[in-house]
């Protein structure tokens, strides 16, 4: 595609290594400079990094739709920039209006008062995961993240001792190279196989209702209809997409500060009800989603720069929550900040539906490591990034030592066959 006028024109690639070397810089170059701006790569988009445009463009779903669009930018997922392989997802690839009736199915399975609900569920599988490694005294503390894809799992009703593919998958398809063998196995194998076993389930708890949100969803309207098995599937699908990889991805990140930063970290043990809003400070500072991507349907002049249709344009999260205009101090974590209007949930319509859930799973992961192995040490110079770190930024191993603890629950607690190893590694 040809530039066709449109100006500023910068080089910026988020899949990029220079950009995953230093994602932070990166944004911070931009907004100082050219806070709209238009890149070549990837066939062309906008890359918008302060939060006066990233707020705006999300709130405007007229002109940047999130509709999935194969003529501009090719099929795929229309919210990351390029466009990766999966099936059409609900509600985060619709409009409104016609989005506002799927959303609604959501809402209630994700309020707080449902995440009250599943409490004892995510207690479980946390203390289940801190166990398998409490005793040894050394781990990969990534091992841990895997929490919210077992969590997500079992909420869903779908068979628990596969969590570690439906992680594997999604993390890949985001995050590993396309030419990489992660990626190739994600695509070819394990993304056909959850495909497989998330239809049978939906098939089978039509048929018999259980306790889980497949079953829910399998009985809900929309407009006076049931939900049709593909519009379950794509919800369903979102949903462990959403699930897996941010809640890693936000506590991962945030237990490596915190071994770097001794003196909050004595001050959450001293005081854990603090974790609600530091929690809030790690997910503005740490944005586990990146930036996701809109189309501009309709043309238009958008902070000085001219728009035109079929546009790709990336929101960047991360870099509307390090804006100076909106934070003081934005490059600095103060877990007593307060109003904290960060974006790392997006904004508008299609702001997280899970952002209780994830919220409440981080708070017992942080919870439970702080409690339990409280002088964990994390060697720092064998930490893995995630390869690419353009949607979600992450640590994909934590290697760490600690004092030795108990195990809590009792044997038994989990079915067996169930592994706690992660696989991504
Ligand atoms: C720290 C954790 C999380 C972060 C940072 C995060 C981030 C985001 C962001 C930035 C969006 C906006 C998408 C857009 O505007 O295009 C979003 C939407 C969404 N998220 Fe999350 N998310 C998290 C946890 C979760 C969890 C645990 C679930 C469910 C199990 C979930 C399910 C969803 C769904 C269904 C949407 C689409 C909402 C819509 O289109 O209306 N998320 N999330």
């Amino acid at each position: 595609m040809s530039t066709d006028g449109r100006s500023p024109v910068i080089d910026f690639d988020h899949h990029s290594d220079a950009h995953a070397d230093d994602t932070v810089g990166s944004y911070r170059r931009l907004r100082e400079t050219t806070p709209v701006a238009w890149t070549e790569n990837h066939g062309g988009f906008w890359v918008l990094s302060d939060y006066d445009s990233v707020f705006e463009a999300a709130r405007d779903d007229d002109v940047f739709s999130s509709k999935r669009l194969e003529q501009y930018g090719g099929p795929g997922l229309s919210v990351v920039i390029p466009k990766t392989p999966m099936h059409f997802h609900i509600p985060i690839e619709l409009d409104p209006p016609e989005f506002r009736s799927f959303r609604k199915v959501v809402n209630p399975i994700a309020s707080p008062a449902a995440v009250a609900k599943i409490e004892p569920m995510i207690v479980k599988w946390t203390t289940w995961f801190i166990d398998e490694l409490i005793e040894s005294g050394e781990a990969d503390l990534a091992q841990v993240i895997g929490v919210p894809a077992i969590c997500t799992i079992d909420w869903l009703g779908l068979p628990v001792e596969d969590w570690q593919i439906y992680a594997r998958s999604h993390q890949a398809t985001l995050a590993e190279p396309t030419d990489s063998p992660l990626y190739k196995q994600a695509v070819e194998v394990d993304l056909p196989y959850g495909t497989e076993q998330m239809r049978q389930a939906i098939a089978t708890r039509r048929a018999e209702p259980r306790d889980d949100a497949i079953s829910y969803l399998v009985q809900q309207e929309v407009d006076g209809r049931p939900l049709t098995e593909d519009e379950v599937f794509s919800m369903v699908e979102l949903l462990v997409s959403g699930g897996v990889g941010t809640t890693a991805s936000l506590v991962s990140q945030t237990l490596v500060w915190l071994y770097e930063h001794p003196d909050v970290r004595q001050e959450l043990i001293d005081d854990p009800s603090l974790l609600d809003r530091a929690i809030e400070e790690f997910l503005r500072y740490f944005s586990p989603t990146q930036a996701l991507a809109r189309t501009v349907v309709k043309e238009v002049d958008f902070h000085g720069s001219h728009l035109s249709v079929g546009d790709r344009a990336l929101l960047a999260w991360s870099s509307a929550n390090r804006d100076p205009s909106q934070f003081d101090e934005p490059d600095d974590i103060d877990i007593h900040r307060w109003p904290n209007r960060h974006v790392a949930f997006g904004v508008g319509v299609h702001r997280c539906a899970g952002s209780h859930f994830g919220k409440r799973m981080a708070k017992e992961m942080l919870k439970q490591v702080l409690e339990r192995m409280p002088d964990y040490t994390v060697d720092l110079a064998h930490l893995k990034r995630y390869p690419r770190q353009g949607v979600n930024k992450g640590w994909q191993r934590i290697p760490a030592t600690f004092t030795p603890g108990t195990r809590l629950l009792p044997p038994g607690a989990v079915p067996a066959g169930v592994s706690a190893t992660s696989a991504r590694s």
